[in-house]
């Protein structure tokens, strides 16, 4: 079975449509407030409904030199069309996109995991420089 984390799946956002796509700026000043986008099926949508989706998305931030990662925000997608009337009959669908807002002291890298019902959990990353 092996661990965790030997089941957390990578592979190209461009082609994969599981995979969590992080847009922020390269390199920022140390200390001042920046966005982070966290968003996935950019070139390949994912599906969103009752029996498919993406139930959340954790973002990460490991500093340079850093022991740990630090979490950042957990962003729970929680409405996929669920209804009294049935599955997909509702009248609401989150989408798996969000923004956070940061500042961070030194470079490093930002890692984000999202977790979709059905196909399990898929990372990627973006480094950041603090100029
Ligand atoms: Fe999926």
């Amino acid at each position: 079975m092996g661990n965790l984390s030997d089941h957390i799946q990578q592979a190209d956002w461009k082609k994969e449509k599981h995979v969590p796509v992080i847009e922020c700026p390269d390199s920022v000043k140390a200390d001042d407030i920046f966005q982070a986008k966290v968003t996935l099926g950019k070139e390949v949508a994912h599906p969103n409904t009752t029996e498919h989706h993406i139930r959340w998305i954790t973002l990460y931030y490991h500093d340079e030199g850093g022991k740990f990662a630090h979490e950042v925000a957990h962003i729970e997608f929680n409405a996929h069309g669920e209804s009294a009337e049935g599955p997909n009959q509702g009248p609401v669908y989150t989408h798996h996109e969000a923004v956070t807002t940061l500042k961070i002291a030194k470079s490093g890298v930002l890692h984000a995991i999202a977790y979709c019902n059905i196909h399990g959990l898929w990372e990627s990353s973006k480094p950041i420089q603090v100029s």
